[in-house]
């Protein structure tokens, strides 16, 4: 996309025409997640299908909102797009390009995943500290735009670490039992085979799911800092004890990881 910066900035335009204050901070909900952003005031909010240039989520709610909470301003993405459902990975990302165009420089994410280490717990939250991108694309490859950032960004800090200490710390100071883990994306949508389920965690991986990594690589691009919290909602090893998984059991299990991730996101805000 050579015009990306012109479409991102056009984007940008559209929504602070309608709304001028949206914070720095923007949070992005996962599967079965959105229920985090109930505890907001929602200020504004704006399908994905208005924006000019964006795709629309064809699995998630797919929309944008301006926030507050304690008199400050956030915005949020409830939904977001996925490879799985067509999309390159660079659309799958370009809201994270607006985001930019927007003053975002802080990005929660939020993601459903499978777990990849037999001591899980469903519905146990692991915040992400890395990932391991599966995905057959990357959202810079072609045409760098130096507006957003550089030809080879440095992914050695891709989840911010000091971000992850203080988050660290306040589960801790809350008894939440807060574990770090490796992210792997596979493309999707379906699900993992249990010889799948094993490779990924002898190449490394905790945590498998179908998303986050090429916004967690764009956000890096431009300099965006990022956190992230997945949900384990099935358990993947060992591998003899995988039971099948339904969208409607990874929503409920989702579900259920709701109160503790306010805790985590409220205290991160
Ligand atoms: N694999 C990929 N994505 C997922 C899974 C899984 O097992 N669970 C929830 N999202």
């Amino acid at each position: 996309m050579k015009d990306i910066f012109n479409k991102a900035a056009g984007a940008a335009k559209f929504i602070k025409q309608q709304i001028d204050d949206l914070g720095e901070l923007c949070i992005i909900t996962g599967s079965g997640l959105n229920p985090i952003l109930e505890s907001f005031t929602i200020i504004k909010s704006i399908a994905f299908s208005r924006i000019p240039h964006l795709r629309d989520a064809t699995f998630h709610k797919g929309e944008f909102l301006v926030l507050e909470h304690e008199g400050k301003r956030y915005c949020a993405l409830n939904g977001r797009l996925h490879y799985y459902e067509g999309y390159s990975a660079a659309e799958v990302a370009f809201p994270i390009r607006i985001l930019f165009c927007l003053g975002v420089r802080k990005l929660i994410m939020t993601n459903a995943t499978g777990g990849l280490q037999s001591h899980y717990e469903p519905g146990q939250i692991v915040m992400v500290k890395d990932h391991i991108n599966l995905l057959p694309d990357n959202p810079l490859r072609g045409y760098n735009e130096s507006n957003f950032g550089p030809r080879f960004p440095d992914m050695s800090d891709a989840y911010n670490k000091e971000w992850r200490q203080t988050t660290l710390e306040l589960a801790k100071s809350q008894n939440i039992n807060l574990e770090q883990g490796i992210y792997a994306c596979f493309q999707g949508p379906s699900l993992e085979t249990p010889a799948e389920y094993f490779y990924l965690n002898k190449i490394g991986a905790d945590l498998v799911g179908m998303s986050t990594v090429p916004e967690v690589i764009a956000a890096n691009h431009c300099g965006i800092k990022v956190l992230v919290f997945s949900v384990v909602t099935n358990v993947c090893m060992p591998i003899e004890d995988i039971t099948p998984t339904t969208v409607e059991s990874v929503i409920e299990v989702a579900n259920r990881a709701i109160p503790v991730l306010k805790k985590l996101v409220f205290g991160s805000l």
